[in-house]
């Protein structure tokens, strides 16, 4: 398999077969890691790493893999450099492009990180957009396959906002993937049928299965995984809490959900997530809706079931497969 040189943007350009090589690569790297086996021959490399909205776990599993392989980074953000502002993404890709091996980029709409890409020429790797979060899934990939032993036939079940970059981008990887995906939410928050029909072609190809549902009890009903993210995205106004909080509560995800779900589900989530009082954000939400936890409740986010965590971990091993597979490995 050889994907040097190709781009990372959403993981509708790839095959099952590509997908399934960056997760086996990242699994390698990872073992590696763990027997501590160093992977470090792209010294003398280096990636620039453009984050227009903030991250924890993206940015420091670019750094920490790059760092890992012997390569240089540098962190850019939109008000510490002239992107945006005073120099289009054309001719900051065209100059990154000259001095880096690889460029990251959060931020916004898909068609920034296209537009880097197209000038760029070198690789560039989507850290997440509004459209599509590619990198978060070969996380998911990797944790399910960890703990569930495979991808064909794994229903997952994602609630809240499905319209999104992480509703999309599950719908995608799971009907790539040979899973059954199901969006568990209100109808104004079920991804584009345009979307939907593309990966019902994936899923004809793959064996997997595509359900859009109001109802929870029939929707979470014999779940392998549960799946929710944040009601309100990066980049989104503040107003719209009220009525996400109105339309998605009913999806919440409790013990009730779990029950209903299979006995060896697992409950996952990209992070940050919102189950305590603990953060400025849920401390304000809470004061103005009276809600202590919202996508998931505390007792499910930090129970036996919940495997949020090594997802986190396996950004960086996955992240590192991307980078190495692209530059060549
Ligand atoms: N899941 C994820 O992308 O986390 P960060 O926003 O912290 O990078
Ligand atoms: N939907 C979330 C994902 C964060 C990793 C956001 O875009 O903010």
């Amino acid at each position: 398999m050889d994907l040097k040189g190709r781009n990372f943007l959403t993981l509708k350009d790839f095959t099952p077969e590509e997908i399934t090589y960056l997760v086996d690569l990242a699994a390698e790297l990872k073992e590696k890691k763990k027997n501590g086996e160093l992977v470090n021959h792209y010294v003398g490399k280096n990636v620039a790493l453009i984050f227009e909205k903030t991250s924890t776990r993206t940015r420091c599993s670019f750094e920490v893999a790059a760092h890992d392989m012997g390569m240089g980074t540098t962190y850019l953000d939109s008000t510490g450099s002239q992107i945006g502002k005073k120099e289009s993404i054309a001719d900051t890709a065209r100059v990154l492009g000259r001095m880096f091996d690889g460029i990251e980029y959060r931020g916004f709409g898909q068609e920034i990180v296209e537009e880097l890409a197209k000038h760029a020429g070198v690789p560039v790797w989507n850290g997440l957009t509004n459209e599509y979060h590619p990198t978060q899934m070969l996380a998911t990939l990797l944790t399910i396959r960890e703990h569930l032993g495979k991808w064909k036939g794994i229903k997952l079940v994602y609630m809240g906002d499905a319209r999104y970059n992480m509703g999309n981008s599950l719908m995608i990887a799971c009907a790539k993937m040979g899973m059954e995906f199901t969006a568990c939410t209100a109808k104004e928050y079920f991804p584009s049928s345009g979307l939907v029909e593309q990966c019902q072609e994936y899923a004809k190809a793959s064996g997997g299965s595509i359900t859009l549902t109001e109802d929870v009890m029939s929707g979470t009903k014999d779940a392998d995984v549960i799946y929710t993210d944040v009601w309100v995205s990066m980049g989104e106004p503040e107003e719209v809490w009220a009525e996400r909080i109105k339309v998605l509560s009913p999806y919440q995800v409790n013990k009730k959900v779990m029950e209903n779900a299979k006995e060896t589900a697992i409950f996952t989530h990209c992070l940050p997530a919102f189950h305590d009082l603990k953060t400025k954000i849920g401390q304000e939400v809470f004061d103005k809706f009276g809600m202590k936890e919202l996508e998931v409740t505390d007792e499910v986010f930090e129970s036996a079931q919940s495997v949020v965590f090594d997802e986190a971990e396996n950004r960086m091993h996955t992240i590192k497969a991307v980078m190495a597979a692209t530059l060549g490995y």
